[in-house]
């Protein structure tokens, strides 16, 4: 039997390499790789599509959070609150600052920070929350928000989920290849609708400089560059058609009992499934029978950041982050991409059944 990947990016973008070659040729004929007439007129349309005011086009997402900290002048002797069940890109983006990563817990349910947490957390030198749209999910931004505290959102993993870039005072974007709007290659975005603020990361991003003479801030050499901005600017047309399928492959997976074996992310309207996380305390035996049968899964943040070896230094104990902890070791993926045949997904549930017993969780 064939296999089946955990996600097909492939079979996404297929139908519309003829479009994307176009476009590749139309690139090269203009010759103009850099800050070109794709990349303003992606940023133009990525703020209308997200709406909000103003779109930065950068280099990935990581320099998309390290800009805008940048921008914010959050530093050393401030403090940022993220979860720690997250890519270490959300913390390490606030050390290299020289910023302190302050890690809350997670709700266990929807794997997102925890408001209470968070709340308990906030000090004098807190100057931001950075909660993380994971997987797909929106964070409680609404509750968040009430905390009298600005919130930037990490929303790599959420392009186009409803609410998300709404509350915050700004929020970042990956186009890395496997996340909900993708480039081909590195990309990134930052946005907000402080116009102010989202010109400051323009500059910085472009050397501190306007026009790359005069040179207002020390900054970086971060440019979304022409190529992708011009394949992006083609799969945002099929976005909102690629995150409804990511919801029907999810629906499916309920509808074919997966719930029964193991525990389905929450869903709620406003998820778009980056990935479909699933739990269960069988999930090694799970995964080496999905192995078995030639079906791709993942595990994520099996050490999550507040006990990364770069992160040592700041001092947090293994057991302190008990949600998060017991998440990273229970938690894993099967396959889910825009279209994945309804086949492929019963003999995904049909091995889950197999590994963990019917009725497992009856
Ligand atoms: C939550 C989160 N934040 C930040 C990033 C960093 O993005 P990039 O890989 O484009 O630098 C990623 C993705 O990789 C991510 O998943």
């Amino acid at each position: 039997m064939s296999q089946i990947p955990l996600i097909d990016v492939k079979a996404q973008y297929a139908p519309l390499i003829p479009e994307l070659e176009a476009r590749f040729r139309e690139i090269l004929e203009g010759g103009q790789f850099i800050r070109g007439p794709h990349y303003w007129a992606f940023q133009e349309e990525a703020a209308a599509y997200l709406g909000v005011s103003k779109a930065v086009g950068v280099a990935n997402g990581t320099d998309a959070i390290v800009i805008l900290l940048d921008a914010l002048e959050i530093g050393p002797g401030d403090e940022v609150i993220c979860p720690a069940f997250t890519f270490y890109a959300t913390a390490e983006s606030i050390a290299r600052r020289g910023a302190t990563p302050v890690f809350v817990d997670i709700d266990p349910a929807t794997m997102n920070v925890d408001v209470e947490d968070v709340a308990a957390k906030i000090t004098s030198r807190t100057r931001a929350l950075m909660p993380v749209h994971l997987f797909g999910r929106p964070a409680p931004m609404k509750e968040l928000a009430s905390l009298g505290v600005p919130v930037i959102e990490d929303a790599a993993q959420a392009f186009g989920a409803p609410g998300v870039a709404q509350l915050g005072i700004a929020s970042t974007y990956s186009f890395f290849p496997t996340k909900n709007l993708f480039c081909l290659g590195d990309g990134g975005l930052v946005v907000s609708n402080d116009d102010e603020l989202a010109d400051r990361v323009q500059m910085l991003s472009f050397h501190g400089s306007r026009d790359k003479t005069e040179f207002d801030f020390v900054g970086y050499n971060s440019r979304l560059d022409e190529l992708q901005a011009g394949m992006l600017r083609i799969f945002l047309g099929h976005l909102d058609e690629w995150n409804r399928g990511r919801r029907e492959v999810a629906a499916r997976y309920a509808e074919l009992g997966l719930g029964e074996l193991v525990e389905l992310p929450q869903d709620e309207p406003g998820h778009i499934y980056h990935l479909f996380v699933c739990r269960s305390p069988e999930r090694d035996r799970i995964r080496a029978a999905l192995t078995e049968a030639g079906i791709a899964s993942a595990v994520y943040y099996t050490t999550p950041l507040h006990l990364q070896p770069a992160l040592r230094f700041l001092g947090n104990e293994p057991g302190s982050l008990p949600n998060t902890e017991h998440v990273a070791e229970e938690n894993f993926s099967v396959p889910l991409w825009p279209g994945m045949p309804a086949e492929a997904q019963e003999r995904v549930v049909e091995v889950v059944r197999s590994a963990v017993g019917v009725g497992a969780r009856a």
